[in-house]
């Protein structure tokens, strides 16, 4: 971040205090920071009790060994029993859980928390029937359908960690989670229904089993969901599906308590390098941490709110902030299959009014396309009962945050800005909406029992007013334990840079009140549309392109996605000759982004790419991202004094009017 980007953000001086009533009866107030500080651990214990454990823990906090942290020690919990049965066991069976709201209308479901006790139950007999025991991996790779729900609280109740794998990630995507974490059956569905039209999943799926076939991880059942009715590929050998096996099932399933550190995911994330990372979180101090921060951040009163967090499951936004977080809280949420436009661009409004909606989690990348669309569509309908709103995954820009304020909010509806990250789990940096005297595009303070700074390159707290890196340094609840399979990677990622300090990726800014302002990745991470992508993974798809020698990518800004990736390539000889002949420039580039979407998923197909010459190189060979970022943004080229060549810059300018984007 330059400093003249630093000093732009301290211009802002609106302020938003809570609104009085909310203050008042709010959750947790102030009193909750000092409370933390005084005694951390108490103060998590505390939290702990708001949930039904098998046995208590002896230890809140074991760090004798870090960065390998042991949360609740010695408790045993059950992470779908605290999500279902004890609501149902509290007297509240007859109360919706999900209202689910399919894509095309008139296609919904509400769920009440017997319902979903019921089919948590039946899914967790029938994956036993499948073979699916304690510490077996599973995986999913659904739309946002309830079926994704219950497959995912049978896998917790059964202790067979799940993973979940975004619908939008191709097979090769798919194949290479699933291996990594030798999931033996992947739960999925014929397809799902996006802009008004059914998308086929499981042929990705039918690829990355026929790809895992003659390994070590061969997938040992497929379990579909009829969604669709899409005519799909059988193979008699592993598919069955769920109306088969699940909807005969006994309602009734006894639940065993885990160990509070059991595995409870694996969520793949990119990382700085072209393989990515299986986060693991586990059982007793995720559901605490999730759930403290779900009911605090959105002062959730779970009597009378509606909650709607419009993540994909597919992401941990879904896992924390739409099943785990809510569903440990006895919320009663919405969740929505499609995308926003269909049928028509004011559907999420339309779902606000119909389900009176109180509570609304949404991402900046959203908010962005619907200030495009323009306030008259929000206007049409009635989004009087929304009293907290919520920003997710990136930073939100003030003119978004203060549009997303008064268009959905009424000009008076707090929004909170929340940091977190998948390795953090569950929220860590926010405001409290009755608490906090919000400032439009900062995340604000770090929430109670979260050490939090911004510090130098020695690790040294900056004074506010300075920009740093971003770092925690206390461990919390729903922090990741380890990345799966690899110890070594998880320290060197996380905890190699300053001694037992969580150094998260990013960059921020305290300002002169010591407010937190999040600036985004300073690593090879770019965060399009929230959604976390690695410069490197896209490069290694590039390059396993037979006309690609070489390829950089950078993470250029983006009006509407935060941003987008921008690709640099270079060809092998055949190739250039190839792409010289007349018009056969364009075909090559959608060649290669079409081969992105193929190895990757749709969405980290490159924004544009360059095909270039050479690229711009220090003379150790380190590809200067720096650069390659001013020309993606049109900016004026930097200092190019470290390059071996400093003529490179001019030959990829020159060549910039003759290559193409879409
Ligand atoms: O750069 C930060 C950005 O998203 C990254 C985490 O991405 P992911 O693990 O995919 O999780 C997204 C959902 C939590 C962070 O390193 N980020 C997330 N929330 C914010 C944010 N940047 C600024 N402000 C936020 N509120």
């Amino acid at each position: 971040m330059t400093s003249e980007a630093l000093s732009n953000l301290s211009h802002e001086d609106r302020r938003f205090p809570p609104p009085e009533d909310l203050a008042a009866s709010a959750n947790v107030k102030a009193d909750a920071y000092d409370a933390a500080t005084a005694d951390f651990e108490g103060f998590w214990a505390e939290q702990a009790d708001r949930l039904d454990w098998g046995q208590k823990w002896d230890r809140v906090l074991n760090w004798d060994d870090p960065p390998f942290a042991k949360w609740f020690e010695g408790g045993t919990i059950n992470a779908s029993v605290n999500c279902v049965d004890r609501h149902v066991q509290a007297g509240n069976g007859d109360k919706v859980a999900i209202h689910w709201v399919g894509e095309p209308e008139d296609d919904s479901r509400d769920i009440t928390y017997a319902q979903l006790q019921d089919e948590v139950n039946k899914a967790a007999n029938a994956l036993t029937s499948l073979g699916v025991t304690k510490g077996d991996r599973v995986a999913i790779y659904l739309p946002m359908i309830p079926e994704c729900v219950f497959t995912m609280l049978a896998c917790a109740r059964l202790g067979a960690p799940h993973t979940v794998v975004f619908g939008g990630f191709s097979a090769d995507a798919l194949a290479s989670r699933v291996e990594d974490c030798g999931a033996k059956v992947v739960v999925t569905s014929d397809g799902g229904y996006r802009r008004g039209a059914p998308s086929a999943l499981k042929p990705a799926v039918d690829d990355a089993v026929a790809k895992l076939a003659d390994g070590e991880h061969a997938v040992e059942h497929v379990l579909v969901v009829r969604r669709t009715g899409q005519d799909v590929a059988w193979n008699d050998d592993v598919d069955v599906w769920w109306h088969d096996v699940v909807d005969d099932q006994s309602t009734e399933h006894e639940p065993e308590m885990h160990d509070a550190e059991h595995p409870l995911y694996v969520m793949y994330t990119s990382g700085t390098t072209g393989k990515p990372k299986g986060i693991l979180h586990t059982t007793g101090g995720y559901l605490v941490g999730t759930s403290y921060t779900h009911w605090a951040v959105f002062d959730l009163k779970p009597d009378t709110d509606v909650y709607w967090c419009t993540a994909d499951v597919g992401w941990v936004t879904g896992h924390s902030y739409m099943v785990y977080g809510p569903l440990a809280n006895g919320a009663t949420q919405v969740m929505y299959e499609g995308t926003p436009d269909s049928p028509h661009k004011g559907r999420w409004w339309e779902i606000i009014e119909k389900y009176g909606v109180t509570i609304f989690y949404t991402a900046p990348t959203a908010i962005r396309t619907f200030m495009k669309w323009g306030r008259e569509i929000p206007d049409k309908f009635d989004l009087s009962s929304v009293r907290v709103l919520g920003s997710v995954g990136e930073p939100i820009n003030p003119e978004a945050y203060v549009w997303y304020r008064d268009t959905i909010g009424a000009g008076k509806t707090p929004v909170v800005d929340t940091w977190w990250q998948t390795e953090t789990g569950q929220i860590l940096i926010s405001p409290l909406p009755g608490v906090t005297e919000a400032k439009p595009g900062s995340a604000m303070t770090p929430l109670p029992g979260i050490d939090a700074d911004v510090v130098n390159d020695e690790g040294e707290s900056v004074p506010d007013g300075s920009g740093g890196y971003l770092i925690l340094r206390k461990p919390w609840p729903a922090m990741l334990r380890t990345i799966w399979g690899d110890d070594e990677r998880y320290k060197d990622t996380y905890w190699s840079r300053w001694p037992n300090v969580y150094f998260a990726g990013d960059g921020a800014k305290k300002d002169e009140d010591g407010d937190i302002w999040v600036l985004g990745r300073v690593d090879d991470v770019m965060n399009v549309s929230g959604h976390r992508l690695s410069t490197t993974e896209i490069e290694s798809a590039l390059v396993s392109h037979p006309k690609v020698a070489e390829a950089a990518v950078v993470g250029a800004s983006d009006e509407m996605t935060g941003q987008a990736p921008c690709a640099f390539v270079i060809l092998r000889e055949t190739a250039v000759e190839e792409a010289d002949e007349p018009g056969e420039g364009a075909d090559l580039v959608q060649e290669l982004r079409n081969h992105v979407a193929k190895e990757i998923g749709a969405i980290a197909k490159p924004r544009q790419i360059l095909i270039v010459p050479e690229l711009p190189k220090t003379r150790s060979g380190k590809i200067m991202r720096r650069l390659l970022r001013d020309v993606a943004e049109n900016r004026e080229i930097g200092d190019v004094t470290t390059l071996a060549d400093s003529s490179v810059m001019n030959l990829i300018q020159s060549g910039m009017s003759g290559s193409s984007d879409e």
